[in-house]
C-alpha cells in the first residue's frame, strides 16, 4: 500500500477527537435510513481519489498553462475530468475547477453579467435555489432579481406564465433548475423563451445531472449557453461544481473561475471528479440511476396510498415534496420526529407556503442514497410503512425508538456501496 491516500490509523494516533466523530458519523450513515435528496454515498474509489496527496499540489491556471511547476500530473486528472465529463453531457466547454455548485454558477453569471442587470430564476420558496436569485445570496445581492414559481393548481411551471414574467422584466439572463421540484423541465420552451426575449440561458442541473448522464431526464445542453452542476447529488461524484458552456464563452468563465473568484483548484477534488464521471459512464451507472426512479416512484406511491399529498401529484425525478398541511403536522415536527426514528430528511417549504422557512409544511425526500446502497422497491414500501408509523407516532418516544430499531436493521440488510 503506497502512502498516496490517506490513512485511519494515522489519524487515530494524531487526532482522537476527529477520528472519533468520523467513526460516529460512519455509523451515523450506516445505520439511518437517509432521505435527504441532495445526498449521496460517494464510491470507494471517489473518495480514494479525494483523500489521496493530490490535495498537496497548487495549480492555479488550467492544464498546460499553470502558474506552477510541477503540474503533469494533476494535468493528467483535470483533463480526463474534462473530457469524460464533455462525453457524458455532449459540451462544447467544460471547466471543472468550481469549488461547489454555487460557485459554478457564480462563474457563469458573471461571466456574461454586471452588477445591477437583471436576472429571472426560480422561485427559492416554489423549488428554486439561493442562488437563483435569492436575497440572502450573492445573486440577490449583485443583480436585479424577477422569479417565477409553480402554478397554484398543479404545482407545476407554467411556462406560459414564465414567457409573460420574462416580456415584462425582460432579464439578460434567465435561470432554469431547481432543488425542490420532481418535475421534468421543458429546456427547448426555456430557449423559446430567453431567446424571444434576448436573454442568455442558463440550467442549473445540480439535482438531476445523474438522471441525465444516464438518459433518464432531457438533457439541457444542447439548448443552453451554460449548464451548471454539482457533483455530489444524483451525480455521486466528490462535492464540487462543473461550469459546462458553448465554446463562445469558454474564455469568459474560465476567466472568470480563476481569478475571478477563485484561487488554486482542490486537485485532490477534481482527481475525484474524473474518478465519477469514469463511473457515470458504465451501464451500471445506468442502472443505478433507473433504480433511483423506480424507488421514488414507489415511494411517493405509496405515501399518496396512506393520504399524504405529494407536491404536483408525483415525481419524474429522485425526490418529492411532500405537503403535510392535511395531516397538521408541519414540516420542523416531521424533521424533527422522523430524525428520532433514524429516517434522516429535511424540512422544506411547500408551493404557496403560510409558514415561516424554519418550520414550513412540508419535508423533502430523496431516494440517492438508500438506491446506492441496493434498496428497492419492497425496501421503499417498508420505508413508506415506517414514516408513516413516526409521523402518526410523533409524540411517543417508545415508538419512535422501536422504529429506529426497524430502520437500522433495514439498512443493517444492505452494504454502504451496492455493486449494479
Ligand atoms: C439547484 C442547485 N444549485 C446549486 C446548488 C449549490 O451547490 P453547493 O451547495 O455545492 O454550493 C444546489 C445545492 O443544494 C442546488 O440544489
Amino acid at each position: 500500500m503506497s502512502n498516496a491516500v490517506g490513512s485511519l490509523d494515522a489519524l487515530k494516533a494524531t487526532d482522537p477527537d476527529v477520528y472519533a466523530a468520523i467513526l460516529a458519523e460512519e455509523e451515523r450513515q450506516r445505520d439511518r435510513l437517509l432521505l435527504i435528496a441532495s445526498e449521496n454515498f460517494a464510491s470507494p474509489a471517489v473518495l480514494a481519489a479525494q483523500g489521496s496527496i493530490m490535495t498537496n499540489k497548487y495549480a492555479e491556471g488550467y492544464p498546460g498553462k499553470r502558474y506552477y511547476g510541477g503540474c503533469q500530473h494533476v494535468d493528467t486528472v483535470e483533463d480526463l475530468a474534462i473530457q469524460r465529463c464533455k462525453q457524458i453531457f455532449g459540451a462544447e466547454h467544460v471547466n471543472v475547477q468550481p469549488h461547489s455548485g454555487s460557485q459554478a454558477n457564480m462563474a457563469a453569471y458573471l461571466s456574461v453579467l454586471k452588477p445591477g442587470d437583471t436576472i429571472l430564476g426560480m422561485d427559492l420558496a416554489q423549488g428554486g435555489h439561493l442562488t437563483h436569485g435569492s436575497k440572502v445570496n450573492f445573486s440577490g445581492i449583485l443583480f436585479r432579481v424577477f422569479s417565477y414559481g409553480v402554478e397554484r393548481e398543479t404545482e407545476t411551471i407554467n411556462y406560459d406564465a414564465v414567457q409573460k414574467i420574462a416580456e415584462e422584466c425582460k432579464p439578460r439572463l434567465l435561470v432554469v433548475g431547481a432543488s425542490a421540484y420532481a418535475r421534468t423541465f421543458d429546456f427547448p420552451r426555456f430557449q423559446q423563451i430567453a431567446k424571444s426575449v434576448g436573454a442568455y440561458l442558463l440550467v442549473d442541473i445540480a439535482h438531476i445531472a445523474g438522471l441525465i448522464a444516464a438518459g433518464l431526464h432531457p438533457n439541457p445542453v444542447p439548448y443552453a449557453d451554460f449548464v451548471t452542476t454539482t457533483t455530489h447529488k444524483t451525480l455521486r461524484g466528490p462535492r464540487g461544481g462543473v461550469v459546462m458552456c458553448k465554446e463562445e464563452y469558454a474564455k469568459g468563465v474560465d476567466k472568470l473561475l480563476f481569478p475571478g473568484i477563485q484561487g488554486g483548484p482542490l486537485m485532490h477534488v477534481i482527481a475525484a471528479k474524473a474518478v465519477a464521471f469514469k463511473e457515470a459512464l458504465s451501464p451500471a451507472f445506468t442502472r443505478y440511476q433507473q433504480q433511483v426512479i423506480a424507488n421514488a416512484k414507489v415511494l411517493a406511491q405509496g405515501l399518496i396510498d396512506r393520504g399524504y399529498k405529494i407536491v404536483s401529484g408525483g415525481t419524474d425525478t429522485h425526490l418529492m415534496l411532500l405537503n403535510l398541511t392535511n395531516k397538521g403536522i408541519t414540516g420542523k415536527e416531521a424533521d424533527a420526529a422522523l430524525g428520532e426514528a433514524g429516517i434522516i430528511v429535511n424540512k422544506n417549504a411547500v408551493p404557496y407556503d403560510e409558514k415561516p422557512p424554519a418550520v414550513a409544511s412540508g419535508i423533502r425526500l430523496g431516494t440517492p442514497v438508500v438506491s446506492t446502497r441496493g434498496m428497492r422497491e419492497a425496501d421503499m414500501k417498508e420505508i413508506v410503512g415506517l414514516v408513516d408509523r413516526a409521523l402518526q407516532n410523533r409524540q411517543d418516544p417508545a415508538v419512535l425508538d422501536e422504529i429506529r430499531a426497524q430502520a437500522k436493521a433495514l439498512c443493517g440488510r444492505f452494504p454502504i456501496f451496492h455493486p449494479y
